[in-house]
């Protein structure tokens, strides 16, 4: 059956939707010897050799077994799939054994935490999609200690510069030391480097951050630097997250002391 060429490139493992379009519109996809940079373009897996980066993916297509992962990602690595200064990637804390995975979203090389990886491109399409906003529940160890009037901001939203402000988030105040103030924060959007910029915003720099949910899932006994699968049930569920709702206060768990 002929599908579009994204379509099969996010099937074969090898990137997301989003990613498999910059590789056609790059000029590195061919279809039987034939370069297509154009998004509409269909093939099919069966009668036509399908190329990217000059690497036949009809192999892939024909005996993948979509896998999905945990990850909780320590600080000083990447989410990305390569890295010209040579900088620890993600990708690398999970066995070769597994197959060619890339993460779901991004978490800044300095956040710790939850990270979904997965060989799965329309998972990490419906999962990292604007339209599906499920919520992701941040710890965030910042300097000082922010005024509750300041907090209220981050609440309702704050300007982040050039024109872009967040969505109204939750912002809950977990304790305080004299130097430092613990926050856990619900975002029900991406922006790049988010909480960060959002403390920073009001004048409280973040010294330490950490993913501790997505969606409803998380797990306490998942050590920093240790993966699992996810299970079937964990799996169905974010497939059902469309009909996820904005959600109050979720539980916390001690990923930063
Ligand atoms: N917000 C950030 O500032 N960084 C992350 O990695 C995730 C959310």
């Amino acid at each position: 059956m002929k599908q579009r060429l994204q379509k099969l490139i996010a099937a074969a493992g090898i990137a997301s939707r989003r990613h498999a379009e910059d590789f056609i519109k790059s000029g590195q996809v061919t279809v039987n010897g034939e370069v297509v940079v154009e998004l509409g373009v269909k093939a099919d897996p069966e009668t036509d050799h399908i190329k990217v980066k000059g690497r036949l993916i009809n192999p892939q297509l024909a005996q993948r077994k979509n896998v999905y992962v945990l990850l909780n990602k320590p600080k000083g690595y990447l989410t990305s799939m390569s890295d010209p200064e040579d900088r620890p990637l993600v990708v690398d804390l999970i066995p070769a054994s597994l197959g060619r995975l890339h993460p779901v979203g991004r978490l800044d090389f300095n956040t710790e935490g939850l990270l979904l990886l997965t060989n799965d491109g329309e998972f990490t399409n419906l999962i990292t999609s604007a339209r599906n906003q499920i919520p992701k529940v941040y710890k965030a160890k910042v300097q000082g200690t922010p005024s509750d009037k300041a907090i209220d901001r981050l609440r309702r939203g704050v300007s982040l510069g050039e024109g872009e402000r967040t969505a109204p988030a939750d912002v809950r105040r977990l304790r305080e030391s004299e130097s430092n103030s613990w926050f856990e924060v619900v975002l029900h959007e991406g922006r790049n480097q988010q909480v960060r910029r959002m403390f920073d915003a009001i004048g409280h720099s973040v010294v330490r951050l950490g993913r501790t949910r997505i969606g409803e899932l998380e797990d306490k006994n998942l050590r920093i630097g240790e993966w699992r699968k996810l299970t079937e049930n964990e799996v169905k569920r974010f497939k059902k997250s469309k009909r996820v709702k904005r959600e109050t206060r979720p539980r916390v768990r001690g990923l930063i002391g």
